[in-house]
């Protein structure tokens, strides 16, 4: 484990490496407790470095056996090896020269999972960001681009496949039942895209012809026996190279394209060239073991890792800072593949929410950095919401200003010009300035400021001159380092909502630029006329999302009804609705603080009867639309002194209004819903499933909700159904005899399938009130559990402290108590998945005082901790500011 160094990297620092290596040639010979890798790099000084200075490499945790320069041992004066860093003193003063090395590692102690490690007996690697340091010495820097051969000798028993990046060159036998691989990859890449699988897996096979002819071997691999789970994985891969190729005239390159599905990964999956490496709950799917949520994942991820073959791959990141050059702009290219795959505005609504639920806390919080980043004490900790779904939001956004003719020009430019560099965001930008002849200097502060900006909109109408009037004032609050924020420019899509539901024309506009349905906020205060307005319409603002911003419009809510009822925009008809449902549940809430009962308007329960049945409304859209805020999506909206049980009760009592006054229409839909004949995990499908899962949800707090769910969880034929009528039992029924009965009957049937018991384990972990520490507790004895995984860790401690609100912020601070415990133990093996756990107290300030002092208490007991990791320093220290 790295300990905290304390140093900080910062973007101003960067300069050029002054070596670089052309080539690199690696040898495994492939042992679990001992692994010999030689590496013969190709080293040459940068040109324009005219002086030899020294070489100095990077390393994590290495044991040197062997150094030669050009065929020589090299003398123990002339280098210095540490297991961090090798120095070499004078290089060869013609500047080129062959470095070999040979490093020993033990994969089956790497518990880290970064670098070279064992999961389920196979061999794999993680080199993002920085793990190839963990393999040999290197620049282990993403703009030091080199083409690797790798050869891997491993026995035949143990290790029958052998694969690397690229395409296969060669393979045969060797004595003693040992057997050898070689791969060579002819498209220079940064280390971090290095990959290496070896082991015994099962396999399933497919061929992609490109636009071009080129043909392509696909294959996924997978644990023997899952063969028949990777199929649906297969379809989403050979379905994003065709939308890669329409979509953005992007081709694959290598003859082969593989996916290697491990059980022990901490993220979701990585884009290694030719050799992608994925967390096997993205890859492995049926019926009968995965939910219509994790179908939909892996037809993201699949394409997300395909995509970043151009987007990440063959244009790369100049340094770390950069990393939403690669990330931001693939996420939005997943978010348009899955929105042209299934339903958009659907799709769109989801995309929201996620990007509230993630990353609007931590933007409005201790942890808020840009989306690129000018400093950094630990690297692995940038891979954030921001540097994602932001990062996505921003290139959305660029489309938005641009239109999506100017857009793909631009990205036909970057794909040209850029292909083969390690590149920037002033890169990026630029294409678009230049396909468009516009300046978007004020625009790109959204990839160099922090915070979510904030719009207060008032409007009036003035029927005897026909003018609607807008006022519009920016403001974006502090963050951490950045105290005065700069004005930004933000792309505000809107519509003038007539009384039959269409939008109105207008003749003019004046006070900001209006082109194509969009107002350009670029001041702090815009007052904006529209002329030729004869009757009063009702505005409809940030249509679509159009900028990651918060509003605060004065709006009355018989317009926001009008709004969830006729606006033509998906997404604003589901925003009103949902910001009425917000409000509803924020003055029950105030009313519960001051002892009063919470009440509800007939309006408002009444609309979402009308919603339910609306026939006109996609069923994905409705289930959306009738779930309920999140109590953290409220805690967000109140923004302090949070009492997370008050807000319960009040999200609580809102659902149960809304079912007692539809409950008969909800269970005739609930009947009609349901479906006959054989599965299949189509976006229409699914939607229907979810509506009825979400009329369940409703149904089960009405008389006899306990067996309705019950006799939904034994009927049902898939998981989507099962899980979502568990999930009803254990929340809304905890301690019935039906929960306990279904709990122990899922046990039994999935025990040995654990990506199925992480759904069992995160359903128990967020079961609201102050039992769920203990319950949590015990479960972490359960042998299907184990602070090994990362999966097993993220559904178990991560639900709770992320998605419990009740019973993580405990009022007597035991859910910190605990917490603080097993971030700690995780530590101890695995940094990297520690430090993600432990953003979940990231919003601490906003609860009220007396859960403030005691999450305080338990991030300042974290921090005392001695020898803390990098990762886990960085974050609590930076939690704590
Ligand atoms: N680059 C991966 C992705 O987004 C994420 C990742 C980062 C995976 C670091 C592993 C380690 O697609
Ligand atoms: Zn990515």
């Amino acid at each position: 484990m790295r300990t905290d160094t304390g140093q900080v990297f910062r973007l101003e620092d960067y300069r050029p490496s002054d070596y670089l290596i052309p080539r690199t040639e690696l040898d495994f010979r492939l042992g679990e407790d001992s692994t010999k890798v030689v590496a013969r790099l190709t080293i040459e000084r940068r040109a324009g470095v005219d002086k030899p200075v020294q070489l100095e490499l990077d390393g994590d945790g290495l044991t040197m056996r062997r150094i030669e320069v050009d065929g020589e041992a090299l003398d123990a004066a002339d280098f210095d090896a540490t297991p961090d860093r090798l120095v070499i003193h004078t290089p060869p003063a013609s500047g080129r020269f062959t470095l070999l090395i040979e490093t020993e590692l033990a994969p089956s102690r790497n518990e880290a999972l970064m670098g070279l490690y064992r999961s389920s007996n196979v061999y794999c690697t993680q080199c993002e960001a920085e793990g190839f340091r963990r393999i040999t010495y290197f620049l282990d820097r993403p703009d030091v681009l080199s083409v690797y051969t790798v050869r891997m000798e491993a026995l035949r028993t143990e290790a029958p496949l052998l694969l690397s990046n690229g395409n296969p060159v060669e393979h045969g036998d060797l004595e003693d039942g040992w057997h050898y691989a070689v791969w060579h990859d002819p498209f220079p890449k940064p280390s971090y895209l290095f990959a290496l699988v070896a082991g015994d897996l099962g396999c399933i096979k497919d061929r992609f012809v490109t636009a071009s002819g080129k043909e392509v071997e696909l294959g996924i691999y997978v644990e023997h026996g899952k063969e028949n789970q990777a199929g649906y994985a297969m379809d989403s891969l050979r379905r994003s190279m065709k939308w890669d190729e329409e979509v953005f005239g992007c081709e694959y390159d290598l003859d082969v394209f593989n996916i290697v599905a491990v059980s022990d990964f901490n993220m979701g999956a990585m884009e290694n060239k030719g050799l992608n490496i994925f967390n096997d709950k993205y890859v492995l799917a049926d019926e009968e073991t995965a939910t219509d949520a994790d179908f939909a994942n892996i037809e993201a991820i699949i394409a997300h890792e395909y995509f970043h073959n151009w987007t990440g791959n063959r244009i790369t990141c100049r340094d770390w800072f950069q990393l939403c050059l690669k990330e931001g702009l693939t996420v939005f290219r997943d978010h348009e593949f899955s929105a042209d795959q299934r339903s958009r505005p659907v799709k769109r609504i989801a995309e929201v929410r996620t990007l509230r639920a993630h990353q609007f806390p931590e933007d409005q919080g201790p942890l808020a950095h840009p989306v690129r980043p000018r400093r950094y004490r630990e690297i692995n900790n940038f891979y954030t919401p921001t540097v994602y779904e932001k990062g996505s939001e921003v290139v959305r956004m660029i489309r938005t200003i641009l239109g999506a003719e100017t857009f793909r020009r631009g990205m036909d430019l970057y794909l040209e010009r850029h292909d083969g560099d390690a590149a920037t965001i002033e890169d990026f930008v630029k294409v678009f300035e230049e396909v468009s002849d516009r300046d978007l200097s004020q625009f790109a502060l959204w990839y160099h400021q922090a915070g979510t900006p904030n719009l207060s909109v008032t409007t009036r109408h003035s029927p005897a001159t026909a003018e609607f009037i807008i006022e519009v004032e920016q403001s974006v609050p502090p963050t951490p380092s950045e105290s005065r924020k700069r004005l930004m420019h933000i792309p505000l899509a809107f519509g003038l909502v007539g009384a039959d539901g269409k939008d109105m024309g207008f003749e003019g506009a004046e006070g900001a630029t209006v082109e194509d349905g969009v107002i350009h906020v670029r001041k702090r205060k815009h007052v904006v006329t529209f002329s030729g307005v004869t009757e009063r319409p009702v505005l409809s603002l940030n249509r679509g999302f159009s900028a990651p911003i918060t509003l605060s419009i004065e709006q009355r809510p018989e317009d926001q009804i009008f709004l969830a009822s006729h606006d033509s925009d998906a997404f604003s008809r589901w925003q009103a609705f949902n910001t009425l449902l917000t409000d509803a549940i924020i003055a029950a809430f105030r009313n519960i603080l001051g002892g009063k009962q919470p009440a509800f308007g007939t309006d408002l329960t009444r609309l979402t009867g009308r919603i339910a049945v609306d026939a006109t409304l996609e069923h994905a859209f409705r289930a959306l639309a009738l779930a309920l805020p999140g109590e953290a999506d409220v805690a967000r909206e109140i923004g302090k002194n949070i009492d997370p049980d008050a807000i319960f009760a009040g999200r609580e009592a809102l659902a149960r209004s809304i079912a007692e006054a539809n409950g008969g229409v909800f269970a005739q839909l609930y009947d009609d819903l349901l479906m006959s004949g054989p599965f299949s995990p189509d976006a229409a499908s699914a939607g229907r499933r979810a509506l009825r899962n979400t009329l369940l949800d409703y149904l089960a707090m009405l008389p006899d909700g306990a067996q309705r769910a019950a006799a939904h969880f034994a009927s049902a034929t898939n998981m989507t159904d099962r899980a979502a009528a568990l999930a009803v039992l254990a929340h809304r029924h905890a301690g019935s005899e039906e929960a306990k009965a279904a709990l122990a009957e899922f046990d039994k049937r999935y025990r040995s399938d654990p990506l199925v018991m992480d759904k069992w384990f995160m359903i128990q972990a967020t079961a609201p009130g102050t039992g769920a520490v203990d319950a949590v507790r015990a479960l972490t004895e359960h042998p299907a559990f184990s602070i090994a995984n990362p999966n097993r860790v993220r559904s178990l401690i991560g639900g709770f402290a992320s998605a419990n609100q009740t019973g993580f912020h405990r009022a007597d601070g035991a859910g910190y108590t605990f917490f603080t415990e097993t971030v700690l133990t995780v530590e101890k093996r695995n940094p990297q998945v520690a430090a993600r756990l432990a953003t979940a107290l990231r919003s601490w300030r906003s609860l009220e005082p007396k859960r403030q002092a005691k999450a305080r208490d338990a991030l300042l007991t974290m921090q005392a901790k001695e020898g803390l990791s990098a990762d886990l320093r960085d974050i609590i220290e930076r939690t704590l500011a």
